[in-house]
């Protein structure tokens, strides 16, 4: 046993990690598509998958049936984030208009008289109210209203309900 037969062993061992890594390498690039050399290759056989279509519904409630489903007391709680500017007292303006009776009230028509004059005329009805409260800068850019709106569905009927209530 000599430094040469420890070599040859070891440079037998080095050829054979290289070649298995060169093989893993070719298969690899042939057999799995956007590794290069399969691109394009169709799968020789498809499995047809069936399809329910459950998974792809999304579930879309107009807001009509949203806002009779509501919960007045959940829309009582949630208006917790609009009492540090709105009271709901006749007459008892704040930082905001007085949310007393405005469903139904003209837009912009309470005594508040620091509008901003950015909110569209109209009434606000249940639905105008869900357009402004998904996002008050948007529908009214420009408006006063620094609020940046309740994204979830629930959450503006329950307080459109809650409102309605008053
Ligand atoms: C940071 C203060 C603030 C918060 C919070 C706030 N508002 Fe307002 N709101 C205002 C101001 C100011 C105006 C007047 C906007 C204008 O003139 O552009 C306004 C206007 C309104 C109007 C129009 C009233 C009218 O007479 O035309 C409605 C409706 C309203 N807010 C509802 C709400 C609701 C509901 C919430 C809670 C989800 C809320 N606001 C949260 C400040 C606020």
């Amino acid at each position: 046993m000599n430094t040469m037969f420890f070599t040859k062993i070891l440079g037998g061992v080095a050829g054979s990690l290289l070649i298995l890594l060169l093989v893993k390498w070719a298969a690899d690039a042939y057999y799995f598509p956007g590794s290069g050399h399969g691109d394009g290759v169709e799968a020789a056989y498809a499995i047809a998958v069936e399809d329910d279509g459950v998974a792809e519904e999304v579930v879309e409630v107009p807001f009509a049936e949203l806002l009779a489903a509501a919960d007045v007391n959940a829309g009582q709680r949630k208006f917790g984030k609009c009492a540090a500017c709105h009271t709901i007292e006749a007459g008892a303006n704040g930082i905001g208009p007085t949310l007393f009776e405005v469903v139904g009230r003209e837009i912009g028509g309470s005594d508040f008289g620091n509008y901003s004059g950015n909110l569209p005329s109209g009434t606000w009805t249940p639905e105008e109210l869900n357009a402004f409260l998904i996002n008050p800068k948007t529908y009214a850019p420009g408006t006063s209203m620094n609020f940046s709106g309740f994204a979830k569905d629930t959450d503006r009927a329950n307080v459109i309900a809650y409102l309605s209530s008053l």
